[in-house]
């Protein structure tokens, strides 16, 4: 038989909180983290509440998942096998004014959430990826954030007009509730997981296109 979407869910699980408390146990979030992911609820595995589906921004998992090999082999493979069989989405409303072409290079997929493989009890885990030289404009929201990033180096804002600073792959990036932040990727996709620990239904807020910083100009 072949193995499940849930069989697949679970061992993506399984890798990522192997690999957090393995690679970045004692980090910001982190515990926070794996104190939700640990209260979820994994026994309703019935049909899945939203069927599989391909974004454009698709095209770029496989170079994400093949970067994704040298920071953990383990969630790589488990991320490979189950991306194809996730719902992948991307919502205008979120980006109101999005940068040129992002639309059809940015695309993320919840495993754990209201749309999810998992329904999630205030808690949203999932993938996003981004394509190269794009910009996911400033944002805030209720929850706080983790994320793991598998490609890299990558740029991030938080404080409003503050510098840009890089982060490696593998790296984690932990957002506090309501704390600004946009994400500039450089010559790599970003492939990354994503993970909003409480509060899921609180504000959400789009700061705007952001275009200020010339994608030319170094980021660091
Ligand atoms: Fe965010």
């Amino acid at each position: 038989m072949a193995t499940s979407l849930f069989d697949l869910t679970d061992r993506t699980l399984t890798a990522l909180v192997a690999g957090l408390e393995k690679r970045h146990a004692g980090e910001d979030g982190v515990a926070e983290t794996l104190a939700r992911l640990n209260a979820q609820d994994y026994t309703q595995r019935g049909k899945p509440k939203a069927p599989a589906k391909r974004d454009p921004a698709c095209r770029h998992l496989a170079a994400g998942i093949a970067a994704t090999w040298h920071v953990d082999k383990n969630l790589s493979a488990a991320i490979g096998d189950l991306a194809p069989l996730l719902h992948w989405q991307r919502v205008p409303e979120q980006v109101p004014r999005p940068p040129q072409g992002f639309m059809d290079d940015y695309a993320y997929t919840q495993i754990i959430g209201p749309s999810g493989v998992y329904p999630g009890d205030d808690f949203m885990f999932g993938l996003f990826i981004i394509g190269p030289r794009q910009i996911y404009p400033e944002h805030s929201h209720a929850s706080p954030e983790l994320y793991w990033l598998f490609t890299g180096p990558t740029a991030w804002r938080l404080p409003v007009d503050g510098p840009w600073t890089q982060k490696r792959a593998g790296e984690l990036q932990w957002i506090k509730p309501q704390q600004v932040h946009a994400i500039r990727t450089l010559d790599v996709p970003l492939l990354a997981t994503w993970t909003w620990t409480e509060d899921i239904d609180g504000d959400f807020c789009i700061l705007g296109a952001d275009r200020s910083t010339p994608l030319n100009q170094p980021a660091g």
